[in-house]
C-alpha cells in the first residue's frame, strides 16, 4: 500500500512536472511577454487518440488553421481535421477566430486555453500571432499526452514596426537563409524586414532596365581580410537575386504577415552602381566594386540623368515590393565628390543651396517627390535630417537616438535603431573569445535593456517612434551560419523590447525562465545560435573561504561542466548537478570555470569566476 501511495504520488508530481515550467511562469513561457496573461489551472488535454478539431470561422483564415495543423502534424505527429464551422460551443475544438473580433488592432488577439477548447481570436495578422503564442505553450517533448495549461491571454504590441535589417551588399546570402530568418522573425512577432539590397560592395537586386547593375555591380574582385585594408582574398565574389527570387521571398514573407522594405542606397554607398555606370558618378571614374568596407568615391552626382536612373530602378523596385516605404538610406555620403565637381557646385548656385549638406537634401526630396507620387514614402538614416528633412521622410535613428528626437520634434515619424543597442554585427562577449567582428559590445542583456521611446520626448512627441529594428550588417558574417550565431538569441530580446510593454519587460524571467525552453527548441533547429553562458555566475573576483553557487544551463537540457583548478572546463570534467561549494583554504584560490554544453554539442564561453582567500 505504501508503495501505491509512493507511486501514486510520484505519477501525480510527474504529470504536474511536464507542465508546470509553463504554467507557474507568469507569461507561460512566451516571448515576447503578453500584455496580460490569467492562468486559470487545469489544462487542455491532447492524447493520442483524441479526436479534435481545428476550425475557423472565417474563409480568410483557413491559411492560419492550416498553418496550426500542419505544426501539429510536423512536430507531435498528430493529424486533425481542419474544418469551417460557426458553432462557438463545438467541444474538443482548438478554434481560429475572426468574425466576432473587434478590438482595433490588427496585431492583437486574445488567447483562451480551457479545458475543452482552444480559442485564438484575432483578425489577420492578430490571429496568426495568437497561433503563434499557442504553439510556444506547446512542450518541447514529444510526449503522447500534451498538456497546454488554461489561461487567457489578452495581448497587443507595443509598436506597429518591429525590424531586422538584413545588409546583404558585403555579404550575399541565399534564398534559403532570407525564408528561415522570414520564420523565425514570424515566431517571435517581428513584422518587417527592411532589406538592404545595394551598396559599395555589392549590388544585389536585377533591374531589367539596367542589367549591368548585376553584371558588373553584383561582383568585386577579391575581398579584404579581416581588419586590415590591404590584405586580400584574391577570391572573385558576389551574387544577386533575380526579380523572380524577389517576388517569391515577397510573398513568403506576406504570408507570414512580414513586410519587407526594400532599401536602395542614395546618394551614398554607390559604389557597385557607379562601377556598372561611370556616367552616374561626378568625375565619370573608372569606379570598381569596392573591396574594402567603409565607404569613399560611391556618390551619384545629382544630374536629370541620374535622376531619370534612379526613377527607372525605383520604379522596378516598386512593382516588387508593395510595402508602403521605400528605403532610401541617406547614410555617410562622402560629400567631398560634390565639393570638388564643378557640375555640383554650379547646381548649388542655380538652385540656391548653400552648402553641401542642402545638396544632399536636396536629392533626397527630389527622389522622395518620385516615391511620393507613386503613393508610397521614404524612410532614410538620421543623416537626411542634415540641410533639411524632406517634407514626409520616416528617419531612422542609428547613430545614437538624438536623430530619432530631432526628427519627433519635428513632427515626423521615426524608427529607432541605435548602433550601440541593436546593431547585431557588433560582438555579444569579450573580443578574445568571440569569432571577428566589427567590435563594439552589445550583448543580449544589453539589447534587451533598450527602450525605443526615448524618455526626454512629450507624450504627443512619443507618439512618432513607430518601432525599433536591429541592423545585422555584413562586412564580418561572410556565411549564413555566423549570421545565425549574431542574430540569435538577440532577435528574441529584441522582439521583446519592440513588442512587450515595458511594465511587463522583465529580464530576469526572460533570460533563466523563458529562454532556455525557446534555446532548447532551437538546438533541435539545425541553427547556429550563440549558446548564452551559465547562469547564476559571472566572470569576477569573490574574496572569502567558503562559495556556494546555484546554477542553470542556459539552454534547457544542456550540462554544465566546471573545473575548480583554472583548466578550460569540457565535456572531461565535472558535471554540475546540485549547488557547488567551494572551500578555499586560507592564502589560498581557486579559479572557477564553467561551460554549458548543448545537447547538439554546441558550447557557451567560458565563465570564470577567482575566488580568493589570500
Ligand atoms: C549605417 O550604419 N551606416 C546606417
Amino acid at each position: 500500500m505504501k508503495k501505491f501511495i509512493f507511486l501514486l504520488f510520484s505519477l501525480l508530481f510527474s504529470i504536474k512536472g511536464t507542465i508546470s515550467a509553463q504554467s507557474s511562469d507568469p507569461n507561460l513561457g512566451i516571448i515576447p511577454a503578453p500584455a496580460s496573461v490569467k492562468i486559470s489551472g487545469g489544462s487542455f488535454v491532447i492524447s493520442d487518440n483524441d479526436q479534435i478539431d481545428i476550425i475557423y470561422d472565417s474563409h480568410s483564415d483557413e491559411h492560419i488553421a492550416q498553418l496550426f495543423h500542419n505544426y501539429l502534424k510536423e512536430h507531435y505527429s498528430l493529424e486533425f481535421p481542419v474544418r469551417n464551422e460557426r458553432d462557438k460551443h463545438a467541444k474538443r475544438v482548438i478554434r481560429f477566430s475572426s468574425v466576432d473580433y473587434k478590438r482595433a488592432n490588427k496585431e492583437s488577439y486574445t488567447l483562451q486555453i480551457a479545458k475543452d477548447h482552444i480559442i485564438v481570436s484575432g483578425k489577420g495578422p492578430g490571429l496568426f500571432y495568437g497561433m503563434q503564442s499557442l504553439m510556444q505553450l506547446f512542450p518541447l517533448n514529444h510526449k503522447k499526452i500534451l498538456k497546454i495549461p488554461c489561461a487567457y491571454v489578452v495581448d497587443s504590441p507595443r509598436y506597429k514596426y518591429r525590424g531586422i535589417m538584413l545588409g546583404n551588399s558585403y555579404h550575399f546570402f541565399p534564398v534559403t537563409f532570407v525564408k528561415q530568418l522570414i520564420d523565425l522573425m514570424a515566431e517571435y512577432k517581428l513584422n518587417t524586414l527592411h532589406w538592404h539590397l545595394t551598396d559599395d560592395n555589392g549590388w544585389r537586386i536585377q533591374i531589367k532596365k539596367y542589367p549591368l547593375l548585376t553584371k558588373i555591380g553584383a561582383w568585386r574582385k577579391e575581398t579584404v581580410i579581416g581588419h586590415t585594408d590591404n590584405e586580400f582574398d584574391g577570391e572573385r565574389y558576389g551574387g544577386y537575386y533575380t526579380q523572380d527570387e524577389i517576388r517569391e521571398i515577397v510573398k513568403y514573407a506576406q504570408e507570414k504577415y512580414i513586410t519587407i522594405i526594400p532599401e536602395i542606397e542614395i546618394p551614398g554607398h554607390s559604389q557597385a552602381a557607379l562601377a556598372s555606370y561611370p556616367w552616374l558618378g561626378c568625375s565619370g571614374g573608372p569606379y570598381h566594386v569596392r573591396t574594402t568596407w567603409g565607404s569613399g568615391p560611391g556618390v551619384y552626382c545629382p544630374t536629370d540623368s541620374t535622376f531619370q536612373f534612379l526613377e527607372n530602378v525605383l520604379t522596378e523596385v516598386m512593382e516588387l515590393f508593395p510595402s508602403h516605404y521605400i528605403h532610401i538610406g541617406g547614410d555617410e555620403v562622402h560629400k567631398e565628390y560634390w565639393k570638388n565637381s564643378a557640375f555640383c557646385q554650379q547646381l548649388m548656385k542655380e538652385k540656391g543651396l548653400k552648402n553641401e549638406d542642402e545638396l544632399q537634401s536636396y536629392f533626397i526630396k527630389r527622389i522622395e517627390k518620385f516615391v511620393n507620387s507613386k503613393g508610397r514614402e521614404i524612410i532614410g538614416w538620421d543623416e537626411i535630417l542634415e540641410g533639411g528633412l524632406a517634407p514626409n521622410a520616416v528617419v531612422e535613428s542609428w547613430r545614437g537616438i538624438e536623430g530619432g528626437i530631432a526628427a519627433a520634434k519635428l513632427s515626423h515619424d521615426v524608427i529607432m535603431a541605435p548602433y550601440k543597442y541593436v546593431y547585431f554585427d557588433y560582438l555579444q562577449g569579450k573580443e578574445d573569445v568571440e569569432p571577428i567582428g566589427i567590435g563594439g559590445y552589445t550583448p543580449l542583456e544589453k539589447v534587451y535593456s533598450y527602450n525605443p521611446t526615448p524618455d526626454s520626448l512629450s507624450t504627443a512627441q512619443k507618439k512618432y517612434v513607430l518601432g525599433v529594428e536591429a541592423c545585422v550588417w555584413t562586412e564580418f558574417i561572410a556565411t549564413p551560419a555566423k549570421a545565425e550565431y549574431m542574430i540569435f538569441p538577440r532577435l528574441m530580446g529584441l522582439s521583446e523590447i519592440a513588442w512587450t510593454r515595458l511594465e511587463r519587460k522583465d529580464y530576469k524571467n526572460f533570460l533563466t525562465v523563458r529562454l532556455p525552453v525557446h534555446l532548447a527548441i532551437l538546438d533541435t533547429s539545425g541553427i547556429l545560435y550563440r549558446v548564452p553562458e551559465t547562469i547564476g555566475i559571472k566572470d569576477d573576483t569573490l574574496s572569502g573561504s567558503k562559495f556556494t553557487f546555484n546554477l542553470k544551463p542556459s539552454v534547457n537540457g544542456a550540462t554544465i561542466y566546471y573545473t575548480i583548478d583554472g583548466y578550460r572546463p569540457d565535456r572531461t570534467t565535472f558535471i554540475y548537478k546540485e549547488p557547488l561549494t567551494v572551500f578555499v583554504p586560507k592564502g589560498q584560490k581557486r579559479i572557477l570555470k564553467t561551460i554549458v554544453i548543448t545537447p547538439s554539442g554546441k558550447s557557451s564561453n567560458v565563465t570564470t569566476t577567482i575566488l580568493n582567500n589570500l
